[in-house]
């Protein structure tokens, strides 16, 4: 049965996610922002435009429209790469959204064996609209939550921003591993989403890959709509979710 993506989404409970049937990118994001969703984040982690899933000529301005698209929908927008891809888009937000933070995600354990130096980073740039809300706060450890219950906490310190955590690979983190060749640790989404979001609200990840955010979702009771283009990578993230994509009114246009 079909339904809209609004509807479905008001059925989700804290915890929850949805995954779309197979859709692009572009057309998800149109469709949230002709909603009344208002997902807090749209999380935006696109193959890189080298190594996996190739490279595309129009990337800048692929990029550059659903960083457009993602600010119409959400206050919080998160865009994932390698730095020296990301770097171009630094000076070329797109208003109303603007740079919050420089993310790095460092880890030690890539195996490459390239003569020269060794990929351990991916950038991450976290971008803001004016309205966008902050919770430091959910970083705080017993004592300091005592002292700012007291009163007494003179300064909120804030996560840093690099994180630090190991690629899923090999024998790390095995448990986790679903097939997915670029799948991120829920780890490195956590600080993300503990950062912009309160538990109940409604998350985007409109390429969702093996379903990350999903992972993330029901750990920080949070809402989640989940989408991918690809057959194959909807049906991991149901099986890493147990549940059925939805199907929607509108349909799904084919992959461009
Ligand atoms: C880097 S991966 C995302 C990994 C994900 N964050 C995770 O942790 O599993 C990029 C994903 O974007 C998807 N993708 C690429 N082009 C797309 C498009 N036009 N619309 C929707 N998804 C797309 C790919 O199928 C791939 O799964």
């Amino acid at each position: 049965m079909s339904t809209t993506l609004e509807t479905a989404a008001s059925q989700l409970s804290a915890g929850q996610s949805l995954v779309l049937e197979p859709s692009d990118v572009e057309h998800v994001l149109q469709l949230a922002a002709a909603s009344r969703l208002s997902p807090a984040v749209t999380m935006l982690d696109p193959w890189y435009n080298k190594g996996v899933g190739g490279q595309r000529a129009d990337y800048r301005d692929y990029i550059l429209r659903l960083l457009t698209l993602a600010g119409a929908v959400s206050p919080h927008v998160f865009l994932w790469g390698f730095p020296e891809i990301i770097a171009q888009f630094v000076e070329r937000i797109p208003p109303p959204l603007s740079l919050g933070c420089w993310l790095t995600w460092y880890y030690k354990n890539n195996p490459s064996v390239i003569r020269g130096w060794r990929s351990s980073q991916m950038a991450c740039l976290h971008l803001t609209r004016p309205d966008a809300t902050l919770h430091p706060e959910h970083f705080l450890n017993e004592a300091q939550l005592e002292k700012k219950a007291q009163g007494k906490l003179r300064y909120m310190p804030g996560p840093t921003s690099v994180i630090e955590e190991p690629l899923i690979i090999g024998f790390i983190r095995k448990s986790e591993q679903t097939g997915h060749p670029s799948q991120k640790p829920v780890s490195v989404f956590e600080p993300l989403y503990r950062m912009t979001t309160k538990p109940g609200d409604l998350v985007l990840d409109p390429m969702a890959g093996s379903g990350t955010t999903g992972d993330a979702a029901r750990k920080l009771g949070l809402r989640a709509i989940l989408n991918d283009v690809s057959d194959d990578y909807v049906g991991l993230i149901e099986k890493r979710l147990g549940i059925r994509r939805t199907i929607l009114q509108s349909g799904a246009p084919p992959p461009r």
